[in-house]
């Protein structure tokens, strides 16, 4: 089999791509693992915005005045690209227009919003301002600054409809279909789990987190799990508007309108710690019902919780580009942070502009190769791999219990075996399953995530079944059988 462009991953990153690449008139062809929008494109807030997270100030001394006004219009140019798909595409996303407001958390200062608020400035966002409280309906923000034209979507409804526009374009998608290996050069390839080859003058790796970089850019970005409920509130009760607050992990809040009820969904979200290094993820879920219900007394009834993961940059922007230390026809969209909706899109974008000899400002601000020499990428840098350094010495402790017979039914938990260590997963019905708990992407110990039944890779974030079956990378195989 063979195409213009192969894109691995049908996630916004890839389907973006997919589609704008057909729009050139490329031949492409999407491989899928599961099912359309199956990994975190499925679990998203869906806000749209250019008030990036890790706040102006920091990506002005990071990157320069020029970066953070690269980084500003790119993201502003993300949402008016997904707007312009939309109406051209006629996919009805619920994509609206919307302020946002940047809030003080209890122990924020006035100071840290008056210096973002001349940095969004100089990084060209001149409508922002500075307000003592947003005047909005249902919530008391206090003193915050006022992003005009931000966006949110449906995003599965979006999904769905990149995925006919794609089709009616002539590119073909393929589901449940594993890339195993990735290979560049001319012509590039791919093969499958199934052992199937296709070939490409171009590969695009928008997984989410790269499977077939090993090393290079799992120590550029980190892994994050982070929590978000869904509750009732009387319609009209909340202005719609997407909120933020500046404490760390911060909240992320906005409004889903439901046609004929008489509630709206409140969506909250927050609490992120380091994947697999939490060991009671419920207390996250609870911690956060809390926050919401202390700042939110409309809500009626929590209707739904889940979490998801984000892979964070340690100098605090995304990478799309070409993959380091690879031939120059494999690309990868990745670290994608709170941002991911607008960095996928920016991302496909860039990577539309590469395959077809195009230039792009953007290029190098999100060239996956930069190394950023600043001592707070440094610091950031080396505290992650620090961390991921300290996993290690896991392979030398003892397990979380001695025997099967301690875990609970319905629960996981790892034990050591000789030399190794097992994972052992005890089902509701009392079987016991076991598999190894070596990831096998390079070797920390897994640990069990009682929130979503999965092993989590405290290193670089893979996730396997409570079976060992892979959930997502950078591991690529299952977790080997218990030795
Ligand atoms: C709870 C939560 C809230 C968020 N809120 C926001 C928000 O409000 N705004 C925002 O901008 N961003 C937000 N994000 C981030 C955003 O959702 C993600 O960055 C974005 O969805 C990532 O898209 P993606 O296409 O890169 O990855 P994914 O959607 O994960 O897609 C990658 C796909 O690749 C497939 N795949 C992996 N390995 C292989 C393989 N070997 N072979 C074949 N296929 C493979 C996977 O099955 C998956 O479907 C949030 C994330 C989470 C978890
Ligand atoms: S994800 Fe890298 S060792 Fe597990």
């Amino acid at each position: 089999m063979s195409a213009d462009v192969v894109i691995v991953g049908a996630g916004i990153a890839g389907l973006t791509t997919a589609y704008l690449l057909g729009k050139e008139g490329k031949q492409v062809i999407v491989l899928e693992d599961g099912e359309i929008a199956s990994g975190e494109s499925g679990r998203t807030t869906a806000h749209l915005s250019n008030a990036l997270d890790d706040r102006y100030s920091t990506l002005e001394n990071l990157f320069g005045q020029e970066g953070a006004r690269l980084a500003a219009e790119s993201h502003g140019a993300a949402i008016d690209e997904i707007e312009r798909i939309a109406l051209t595409e006629k996919i009805a996303c619920d994509f609206s227009r919307l302020d946002g407001y940047l809030f003080l958390p209890a122990n924020g200062t006035s100071q840290e919003l008056a210096d973002e608020l001349k940095a969004a400035h100089r990084a060209g966002l001149k409508q922002v301002e500075q307000l003592a409280d947003a005047g909005v309906q249902g919530f008391k923000t206090g003193e915050c600054l006022r992003f005009p034209n931000q966006g949110q979507f449906h995003i599965l409804k979006y999904l769905h409809g990149l995925v006919d526009a794609i089709t009616a374009q002539g590119g073909h998608i393929f589901t449940h279909t594993h890339v195993e290996t990735v290979e560049g050069g001319s012509p590039a390839r791919v093969i499958t789990s199934e052992g199937v080859a296709v070939t490409a003058q171009a590969i695009v790796i928008a997984t989410n987190t790269p499977f077939n970089d090993r090393v290079v850019m799992h120590t550029k970005q980190a892994p994050y799990r982070t929590y978000v409920l869904a509750a009732r509130v009387p319609k009209g009760s909340i202005t719609k508007a997407l909120y933020w607050n500046t404490a760390d992990p911060y909240h992320y809040i906005r409004l889903q309108e439901v046609p004929e009820a008489s509630d709206d969904l409140l969506i909250v979200g927050g609490e992120d710690h380091k994947t697999g290094q939490e060991e009671n993820p419920a207390e996250r879920l609870r911690c956060l019902e809390e926050w919401t219900r202390a700042h939110f007394p409309q809500i009626t009834s929590v209707e739904y919780q889940w979490s998801g993961q984000v892979m964070e940059p340690v100098d605090c922007l995304g990478f799309a580009g070409r993959n380091p230390l690879d031939k120059d026809n494999v690309y990868l969209i990745t670290g994608d942070s709170g941002h991911g909706m607008t960095h996928s899109t920016l991302g496909a974008m860039l990577i539309r502009d590469l395959v077809m000899d195009r230039p792009n400002s953007w290029e190098k601000l999100y060239d996956p190769g930069r190394v950023t020499l600043k001592p707070e990428s440094i610091k950031e840098f080396v505290r992650e791999n620090v961390n991921v350094a300290t996993e290690y010495t896991e392979l030398l402790t003892g397990g979380d219990v001695a025997k099967p017979e301690d875990i609970p039914a319905g629960s996981g938990a790892v034990l050591r075996r000789g030399i190794t260590k097992v994972a052992v997963y005890k089902a509701a019905d009392g079987k016991v399953h076991e598999c190894s708990a070596i990831c096998p992407h390079l070797g920390c110990v897994v640990h069990w995530n009682g929130l979503e039944s999965s092993w989590d890779c405290p290193c670089h974030g893979s996730r396997f079944d409570a079976f060992g079956k892979l959930l997502m990378g950078p591991a690529n195989t299952d977790l080997a059988p218990a030795e």
